[in-house]
């Protein structure tokens, strides 16, 4: 027997013509990788001010690449957890149409997601800043840090969106647009405190669709445009509601 939340979860899912989800980093800390601004996360240990800026990037990218070493670490050694497969299983069984992340640590896309919009940019690669080269994150050697453009050896930049700098605009339009488009979105692990990002699942409450969080506390979404939070671990409440879609699919 399942809780309300998740039956309702579940039923929502299935009446939905167009669910998207719109992901941040807590549906990755089940995969061991910190969020951000969990007491625990990684802006606890880096201040995000001298960490996380594009001016500090520009200032002193080497420091800059102290922290960045850290979180491509974590992100090369994580694993999808149940919560991206759940996403993954939601869009092959033709409930889920995208999913909108905040997130560079490529899992969804690991877990089977196809329709991925990443309006944070990719850890995938890295570009420079000087002339525009792009190398794949994988081809450079954790040994020589920090990595230098092949072609005018500036120092490289992960193609992940810092603060101060735009989001990819066609990522970040199409995101609004399934934002526009969808019935139920499903704001999963995100603190919804970032902007232009948090306009996601409000611009889709705006546009009539039902706001679902699934988050271990609630945020600024909850009591102001959610419609409910199933309060909790993603990677232990997205299987159950997955199962719960399942069962009524085939019943
Ligand atoms: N299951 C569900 N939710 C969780 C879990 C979990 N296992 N663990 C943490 N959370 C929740 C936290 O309660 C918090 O609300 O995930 C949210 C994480 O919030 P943030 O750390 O602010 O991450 P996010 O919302 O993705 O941040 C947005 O800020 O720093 C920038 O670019 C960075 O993309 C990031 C953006
Ligand atoms: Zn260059």
């Amino acid at each position: 027997m399942e809780s309300g939340e998740i039956e309702r979860a579940a039923r929502d899912l299935l009446s939905a013509q167009k669910a998207i989800a719109f992901t941040g980093a807590g549906i990755s800390v089940e995969s061991g990788i910190p969020d951000f601004r969990s007491p625990t996360g990684l802006w606890s240990k880096y201040d995000p001010d001298q960490y996380a800026t594009i001016d500090a990037f520009k200032a002193d990218p080497g420091k800059v690449w102290e922290m960045l070493v850290e979180m491509i670490g974590l992100v090369t050694r994580a694993k999808p957890n149940p919560a991206h497969h759940g996403l993954a299983s939601l869009e092959t069984m033709g409930r889920l149409h995208a999913v909108v992340t905040q997130n560079i640590d490529g899992l969804h896309q690991a877990a089977g997601s196809r329709k991925v919009i990443e309006i944070h940019g990719s850890g995938a690669s890295l570009s420079c800043l000087s002339c525009g080269s792009r190398i794949a994150a994988t081809s450079f050697s954790m040994e020589k840090l920090p990595p230098r453009c092949p072609e005018c050896r500036s120092i490289m930049k992960p193609d992940v969106v810092f603060f101060g700098e735009p989001l990819p605009l066609s990522a970040y339009e199409a995101a609004l647009e399934a934002a526009r488009e969808c019935d139920l979105v499903l704001a999963i692990g995100t603190s919804a405190e970032v902007y232009p990002a948090a306009e996601i699942p409000i611009t889709a409450k705006r546009a009539g669709a039902k706001l679902v969080e699934i988050n271990v506390e609630p945020t600024s979404l909850t009591g102001r445009f959610s419609d409910y939070l199933i309060q909790g671990r993603s990677g232990e409440i997205l299987p159950r509601v997955v199962e719960l879609v399942r069962g009524l699919m085939y019943q």
